[in-house]
Formats: C-alpha cells, structure tokens, sequence
C-alpha cells in the first residue's frame, strides 16, 4: 500500500493558508504554488542516494558526500501541474521534464487524455507527478497509468490539497505509488471540489474562469 506524507512544515502550513484565501490574486497564488513546491521538492529528495566524493578544500583533501546521480524526471499534469514546475527545478535544477495533457469533465468529473510527451528512457528514471490538486483521484491515476505503460518502473505523486476520496483512488489503483502533500483535506462537495480546499487550482493560477 502507497505512503501518504503530508508536509505539516509550519511554513508550508502558513502558505497554504493564504493561497486557499478567496481574496488572494492570481499573482500571489503563482508565487505560493512555486513556494511551497520547492518546499516539497526538499522533502520529496530526502531520499536521494550520496556517494563519497573526494575533495579539497583550502585547508586539506577530504571525502564528502554528494548525489549519485540519480535520473529524475518531473511529470506536471497540464495545466495546473505547470504551476509546480518552476519551484521544484530550483531544488533540482538537472531533472528532466515530461508533460502530461489532462481535462476533467465537468459533467462526469473523468479525465480525458489529450497529450502526452516523456523523456526518451523512461524505464531508467524516477518520476515526480505533480498536481496541485488530488480529488477524485481520476486525473492523477490515468497519468500515472500512462506514465506505466510507457515503461516507468519508480512514481511519485506529490499535490498541495488532497480529498480522502482522490488518497483512497490512488492506493487502490497504484499501491506502488507514494502520496506527498501539503495539506490533506476533509472531503469532496458534490460538484467534486475539495472542501475547504482552494477552488479551482488552474483558473486561479492562470487568471482563468
Ligand atoms: C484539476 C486539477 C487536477 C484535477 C483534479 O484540473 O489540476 O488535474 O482537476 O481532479 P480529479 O482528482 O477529480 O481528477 P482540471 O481538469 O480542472 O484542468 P486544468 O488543470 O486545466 O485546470
Ligand atoms: N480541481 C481543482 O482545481 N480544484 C478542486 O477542488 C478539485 C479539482
């Protein structure tokens, strides 16, 4: 079964409260979304393999630790996703970039695929998707299902705000895939908002309606 991490970091809590304020604009929500996303991109790393290195510093020659050069890609959900990008290529500025095209129905609240570009060895490397926001769950399980069938072995997926319904998808239908959040909420209303949520993560990033 999935681990479910929520970041309870103090500043990611606070972040999180000003983006959920309705009064809070389009430019602050971008700046929040890329804040707290390099906030989780440091969580989401703790895991990262070292390797002893030998250096020498102006004093002497010494062995020190650094990444072993792990392959890692990040994989943003269009369009909300994008808003996650930015903040998590500051913490890893190597990683390469695949983008996945999803829309949910309003109506039936299902995701319809309509893009999909990864990099070339999927196999070899570890992948973060990323989405602001986890509700049914249906969007985040169709891309990490796409990712799987192009041959992705290691997935992460890491939201802001998660409803326990889109929690409870994700680790029927990928139990090998870790949760990372910022916040895990109460539930979903009946148009399949998060509740309490931040209202509409796309729209409120890019000035939409
Ligand atoms: C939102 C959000 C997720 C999805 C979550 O995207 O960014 O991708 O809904 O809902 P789910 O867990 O019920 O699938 P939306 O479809 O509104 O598209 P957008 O990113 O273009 O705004
Ligand atoms: N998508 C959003 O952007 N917000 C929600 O609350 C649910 C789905």
């Amino acid at each position: 079964m999935s681990k479910v991490h929520v970041f309870d970091h103090p500043l990611i809590q606070h972040k999180m409260t000003i983006m959920r304020k309705v009064e809070t604009g389009t430019k602050q929500f971008r700046e929040l979304v890329d804040e707290v996303a390099s906030l989780m991109a440091y969580e989401l790393t703790r895991d990262l393999p070292l390797t002893d290195v030998e250096i020498e510093t102006p004093v002497t020659k010494t062995t020190q630790k650094m990444i072993e050069g792990k392959k890692l890609g990040i994989v943003p959900i269009l369009r909300a996703g994008l808003g996650m990008v930015d903040g998590m290529l500051r913490m890893m500025p190597n990683v390469k970039v695949g983008h996945i095209g999803l829309y949910r129905d309003p109506e039936t609240l299902e995701p319809t695929e309509y893009y999909l570009k990864l990099p070339t060895d999927v196999a070899e490397r570890d992948f973060v998707v990323v989405d602001p926001m986890l509700a049914t769950g249906g969007s985040a399980a169709d891309a990490i299902s796409s990712l799987k069938k192009q041959g992705a072995q290691s997935i992460k997926l890491a939201c802001l705000c998660a409803a326990p319904e889109g929690v409870k998808r994700i680790q029927e239908e990928h139990p090998d895939v870790d949760i990372y959040l910022a916040a895990l909420d109460e539930k979903l209303n009946d148009h399949g908002y998060i509740v309490p949520g931040l209202g509409d993560a796309g729209d409120r990033l890019f000035g939409t309606k």
